[in-house]
């Protein structure tokens, strides 16, 4: 579904990822694993078109989308959790989720879809979403994204500031997202928790994939347990 080649991205004249390759296959839950500064949010600020200075392959459903803008790219069916969640704190949940849709008629199915994943976001309808707590706000930027309808949802860091409670609530919603069909591609330095979700991930270190495998094949391998799972 995405297949990126040789993929490098460079800031302010600086490279940041090197030689990049990884690829997701449709209904695959895939994390992309990396300590804080690995380079993962420039990633998909690269995939998702906010970078000028990119370079190599990005085919999504084998076109090239390399060079197109944001909007663009999520008209395609590419939707984004970003990193700060990004969601606007002085209109209500409702109309946050509203502004995910787009300009897609019959949305009401995937609000109610939505409303079953997350029940809070229904019991908030009205609420200002400044009012919610870290915890609903990373629920309802999942949601807003999903509203789109799109074929692939890529979070950037979904655990960040959450507590481990709720963690695994988002989690588990990501679960049954996958379970129901969506594609996935998730960012995380919480690698403990990506990994039991995930059927196959790449590590990512100083802007370089230095490795990829299947979940239960990182698990064992001696350098993840050493460096992030402190086994
Ligand atoms: N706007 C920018 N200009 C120059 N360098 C940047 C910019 N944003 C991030 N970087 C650098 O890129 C590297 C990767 O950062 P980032 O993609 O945010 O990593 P992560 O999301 O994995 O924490 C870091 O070394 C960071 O300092
Ligand atoms: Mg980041």
């Amino acid at each position: 579904m995405l297949e990126i080649e040789r993929l490098n991205v460079f800031r302010s004249n600086l490279q940041i990822l090197w030689d990049l390759n990884l690829r997701i296959d449709k209904g695959e839950i895939v994390a992309l694993l990396g300590p804080n500064g690995a380079g993962k949010t420039t990633f998909v600020e690269s995939i998702f078109g906010f970078i000028p200075k990119v370079e190599g392959t990005i085919n999504f459903l084998e076109e090239n989308i390399r060079g197109l803008p944001p909007h663009a790219i999520f008209r395609k069916g590419l939707a984004l959790v970003p990193e700060k969640r990004e969601i606007f704190p002085k209109m209500t949940v409702l109309e946050n989720l509203r502004l995910g849709k787009g300009d897609r008629s019959g949305w009401e199915e995937d609000l109610e879809d939505i409303h079953s994943l997350f029940p809070i976001l229904k019991e908030r309808e009205i609420q200002l979403a400044g009012t919610l707590s870290g915890g609903e706000q990373q629920m309802l930027a999942i949601g807003r994204a999903l509203m789109s309808n799109p074929k692939i949802l890529v979070l950037d860091e979904p655990s960040t500031g959450l507590s481990p409670l709720l963690i695994g609530q988002v989690f588990r919603s990501l679960e049954r997202l996958g379970r129901e069909g969506m594609t996935i591609l998730l960012l995380e330095q919480n690698i403990r928790n990506a990994l039991d979700l995930c059927q196959r991930g790449y590590v990512m270190e100083n802007g370089r994939i230095i490795l990829e495998g299947k979940t239960k094949e990182l698990y064992h391998n001696e350098h993840v347990q050493r460096a992030y799972l402190g086994i």
